[in-house]
């Protein structure tokens, strides 16, 4: 395991229920609507993936970097065929089985904590998403180019700006807590996707975030 994948790992096993109160909103009001105002691209990079994930009924969905299982589990729950999750985190891919029990959807999921790097699906996936991944990748193009061999339609994946407020807060707010994070400019999301070798790319401002969907295959 890199340095970096270690120093993830332990912030996100640290981090797991924190993360995901943002979703289930089990905290206090004034903590709800800081969320609803510092946070409100969170909410909007799921409705962008929710809308550009369709048709999800009987398709197959790879969600790396997965979490707590939110996006899984509503793919599984709108009729997905197969959703993989793949996180390096113990605690979000022990946090993602209970969510797909407990929603009902433990037959149609797979959650494992493993690299993108080792694994080795037999088929390819229709939709692959990144979702609040590449904050936290130093060099996102292996990983990008790894995501476009598994997958047979799109890959969906979001990036944090670096010309906003929040950057610097950000850089430094996580730095303290040794977890480093990246941000990226349009023309850095094109390069990458471009040598990626994606046929067709849309790149979406989404608050303070880019957020993209790149067409494997025919233009
Ligand atoms: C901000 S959370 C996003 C979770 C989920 N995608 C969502 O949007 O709800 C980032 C997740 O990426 C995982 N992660 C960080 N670096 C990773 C890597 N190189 N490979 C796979 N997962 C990684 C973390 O463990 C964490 O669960």
């Amino acid at each position: 395991m890199s340095e970096e994948i270690r120093r993830q790992k332990n912030f996100w096993d640290a981090e797991q229920e924190a993360f995901d109160s943002i979703y289930s909103r089990k905290k206090s009001g004034f903590q709800n609507f800081l969320d609803s105002v510092f946070r409100k691209d969170m909410y909007e990079r799921y409705e962008f993936t929710m809308k550009h994930s369709e048709p999800i009924k009987g398709r197959s969905f790879l969600d790396v970097g997965c979490g707590t299982a939110r996006y899984s589990v509503e793919y599984a729950k709108r009729g997905a065929a197969r959703v993989v999750g793949l996180d390096i985190s113990d605690s979000m891919i022990d946090t993602s089985k209970k969510h797909a029990a407990s929603s009902g959807v433990a037959d149609i999921c797979e959650f494992l904590k493993v690299e993108l790097f080792q694994y080795k699906p037999e088929k390819k996936f229709d939709v692959s998403i990144g979702i609040g991944l590449f904050d936290y990748v130093s060099e996102p193009l292996p990983l990008i180019k790894s995501m476009a061999a598994l997958t047979s339609d799109r890959v969906i994946l979001t990036f944090p700006r670096l010309f906003t407020w929040r950057a610097p807060v950000r850089k430094i707010r996580l730095g303290l807590r040794k977890c480093d994070v990246y941000f990226f400019t349009r023309k850095q999301i094109h390069n990458l996707m471009k040598d990626a070798g994606f046929a067709r790319v849309e790149i979406e401002k989404v608050g303070k975030l880019f957020c993209v969907v790149g067409h494997v295959g025919k233009a």
